[in-house]
């Protein structure tokens, strides 16, 4: 039985949804609990045809034998987003919070949102999680168990995910952001508001380090970043929109800047997150040919060239191969 953490390696939005949506199925996941920031991540899922936006409700909705959908104690909630896309999903019975996690409120939001400071020199996301965050360390702010309309949506997730672990049952743990966002091992000041590494990403969750079978690093096949800090090699919009990696953010619609895949940011994040396998997205971008793709042996030989050229730098194999946004576009070389 399996319990797997899913984080990125770079600047977020490197398909982390994507991979879950894969890998909940396969791994016939019964319970898939998330860690990280909060409602400033947005992951893109398509399941069947049908895309999902989802910055709440955790990426394993398309899951055949999921029964429960989790966030931990360690996730900012809003409210009004998480209720949203529990209609949207229809996953109501399913879908849970921590009675501990910490709610985002319209003040935290509006500050979000007119801070100098964050909005201009940071460029957050403005989703209010840097401000709750700050009022969670002051100790002040509300958490899940104080909010009448999620009374019906509590549970205790550290409980029910160990659980499912004593059972045997395979468990999913999802995390956000991404290594190099991280409050502590990122871009400072050009980072998020917590640490979103693999180990922090179990924390959220309840969940101690002996408990993990493997932690899965996601790359993109070229880095993106939206916000403000330094983005090595950054390309311009125009040669960007040239090579057709031209991408905006789930959550604000921002430009999300571009530069090609970067091996040094790569072999920190493997550090890091202690990576036992990869995945890497959207290679059907780069290589247009490739779209769909499930065998490796179909690949052609200038792309397979490129692939094993980054995996001998790494020193690491890339188990997951995204060829397109479904779940199913995917190549498996686990
Ligand atoms: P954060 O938690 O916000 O960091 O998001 P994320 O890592 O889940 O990624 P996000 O969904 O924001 O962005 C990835 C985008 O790439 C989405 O639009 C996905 O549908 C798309 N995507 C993921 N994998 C692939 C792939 O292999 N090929 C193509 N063409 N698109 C992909
Ligand atoms: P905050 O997390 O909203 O405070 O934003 C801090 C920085 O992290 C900004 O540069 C955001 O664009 C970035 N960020 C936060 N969450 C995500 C994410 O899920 N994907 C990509 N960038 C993110
Ligand atoms: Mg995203």
């Amino acid at each position: 039985m399996t319990c797997d953490v899913v984080v990125g390696g770079f600047w977020g939005d490197e398909g982390k949804g994507k991979i879950i949506s894969y890998l909940v199925n396969k791994r016939q996941a019964k319970v898939v609990a998330k860690g990280g920031v909060g409602p400033n991540a947005g992951h893109t899922i398509v399941i069947k045809g049908k895309e999902y936006k989802l910055r709440m409700v955790p990426s394993g909705i398309g899951g055949s034998n999921v029964e429960k959908l989790l966030i931990g104690p360690g996730v900012l909630v809003n409210p009004e987003v998480f209720l949203k896309e529990i209609e949207l999903t229809g996953t109501k019975g399913q879908s849970f919070v921590d009675p501990q996690c910490g709610i985002i409120g319209p003040e935290h939001i509006e500050i979000d949102r007119t801070d100098k400071f964050l909005t201009q020199t940071v460029g957050t996301s403005g989703a209010g999680t840097g401000p709750a965050n700050q009022d969670r360390v002051r100790r002040v702010l509300k958490i899940a168990r104080d909010i009448e309309n999620l009374k019906p949506y509590l549970i205790d997730v550290p409980q029910e995910v160990n659980k499912a672990i004593n059972n045997k049952e395979p468990v999913l743990i999802e995390g956000t952001q991404a290594t190099h966002l991280s409050l502590f091992h990122g871009t400072y000041p050009f980072v998020t508001s917590k640490d979103v590494t693999a180990s922090s990403i179990c924390a959220d969750v309840g969940i101690g380090p002996t408990k993990i079978t493997d932690v899965v690093l996601v790359f993109k096949a070229y880095v993106t970043r939206v916000g403000e800090g330094p983005l090595p090699n950054q390309l311009s919009e125009e040669e960007t929109r040239r090579r057709g990696w031209i991408e905006y953010g789930t959550v604000t619609g921002r430009l999300r800047r571009a530069a090609p895949f970067n091996v040094e940011l790569a072999k920190r994040s493997i550090m890091l997150n202690g990576a036992t396998k990869l995945a890497l997205t959207k290679l059907d971008i780069i290589y247009p040919n490739e779209v769909g793709k499930r065998h490796y042996d179909d690949l052609e030989t200038k792309t397979k060239k490129w692939i094993s050229g980054i995996e001998e730098e790494l020193n690491m194999k890339f188990h997951f191969i995204g060829t397109g946004p479904a779940d199913v576009d995917i190549i498996d070389r686990e």
